[in-house]
């Protein structure tokens, strides 16, 4: 599978450090072997770059009275001290590998002028989607040898076998890649982070392990829970794995590419829902199937837009699907590391069929 050119939807071609559109002469980047296939390239880089450095801010903003100074005059207990002194240690290893990860996007940033016309503060995330929020949070939760919560999504999100091009979108940490992979020809991964795309790309299709510290301060059963190590890993190499960073309503393919459109656990984050099912249905072949998982926790309203199911499901059909499967199971994902509170929500799983 090619990918197509975001302006004129020709083919693109790989070049230097860019893929290239014959037909219409635009050049899309591609930076730590990841294209980068958004509206605006530049405005993207130079925003994931600054929200990653906000986010350290806010990460280490809680540790700020951790410093010696800070502690002679507040007068911390040490067993505290010795707590917090752990948490921003792991918290300081962690955004040592979101600097490494992040390296080849700065070293990207010279040839990309900013404009902060287009980087106003509101902005940012929509340009960068989770960007490096929650980055850890997702990484963990997808991969944390501890939990079977990957498999569980996977297993409940899962297409049915039937080979192909099945194209993920908002892949996340890519948790549902390396589970479909042996089902298909091949997968495409869409994700709008670089941070999290880079990672998901380094452990689905390198095998790599990345380290991480998990670090949980206000959700802990023992002492030793507060700091652990974890060493995140998938089951296996999939080679026939791409990912892409893009956004999800502009994806950078032809008409009919896919299969199969996957959008876990997007929908609820999206502003405007209709937009991506409309984009779905782009992708989609004739014949071909959707699945959208979303959520359904209404009593933790700031999360996700309000759609009630059968908005969903009225609109999809509406997109001209068949509705073949709508089920409702537990969904484990609130039970993540960071969670102070289990919430235990319901997840609506829909697939249907490209009709016409
Ligand atoms: C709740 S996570 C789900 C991740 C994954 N699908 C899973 O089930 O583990 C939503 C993901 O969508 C990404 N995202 C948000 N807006 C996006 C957009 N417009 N296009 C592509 N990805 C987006 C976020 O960066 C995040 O990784
Ligand atoms: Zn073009």
């Amino acid at each position: 599978m090619t990918f197509a050119c975001l302006a004129c939807r020709s083919a693109l071609a790989k070049r230097d450090d860019a893929l290239a559109c014959e037909a219409c002469g635009r050049r899309w980047p591609v930076v730590g072997g990841l294209p980068i296939l958004v509206a605006d390239p530049a405005a993207y880089l130079h925003a994931t770059s600054e929200r990653a450095e906000d986010k350290k801010r806010v990460a280490f903003a809680p540790y700020a009275f951790a410093g010696a100074t800070a502690v002679e005059r507040i007068d911390v207990d040490p067993t505290q001290l010795a707590s917090i002194t752990a948490a921003a240690q792991a918290t300081q290893e962690n955004f040592r590998a979101v600097d490494a990860w992040l390296a080849p996007l700065r070293e990207a940033l010279p040839r990309f002028e900013r404009r902060s016309d287009v980087l106003a503060e509101a902005d940012l995330d929509r340009l960068c989607g989770y960007g490096p929020f929650g980055t850890f949070d997702h990484l963990l939760r997808d991969w944390r040898s501890d939990s079977d919560d990957a498999e569980k999504i996977a297993r409940a999100t899962a297409i049915d076998g039937r080979a192909g091009v099945a194209l993920v979108l908002g892949s996340g940490g890519g948790r549902l890649l390396t589970e479909i992979a042996p089902q298909c020809n091949e997968v495409i991964a869409v994700e709008l982070s670089y941070l999290l795309a880079t990672a998901s790309r380094a452990i689905v299709e390198e095998g790599a392990v990345i380290d991480l510290f998990e670090v949980r301060m206000r959700s802990v059963k023992a002492i030793a829970d507060r700091v652990t190590r974890q060493a995140l890993k998938g089951r296996a190499r999939r080679e026939n794995v791409r990912h892409v960073v893009a956004d999800a309503h502009a994806v950078p393919l032809k008409d009919g590419a896919a299969d199969w459109v996957i959008a876990a656990f997007l929908f609820d984050v999206v502003p405007d829902g209709r937009r991506l099912i409309d984009e779905m249905r782009r992708l989609v072949r004739a014949g071909g199937r959707i699945v959208v998982t979303t959520l359904f926790g209404y009593e933790n309203d700031d999360l996700w837009t309000y759609y009630a199911p059968e908005q969903l499901i009225a609109m999809i059909e509406a997109h001209g699907f068949t509705l073949e499967e709508a089920t409702w199971s537990e969904h484990p994902l609130l039970a993540s590391p960071g969670a102070t509170r289990r919430y235990v929500g319901q997840m609506l799983k829909v697939v249907a069929r490209r009709s016409m």
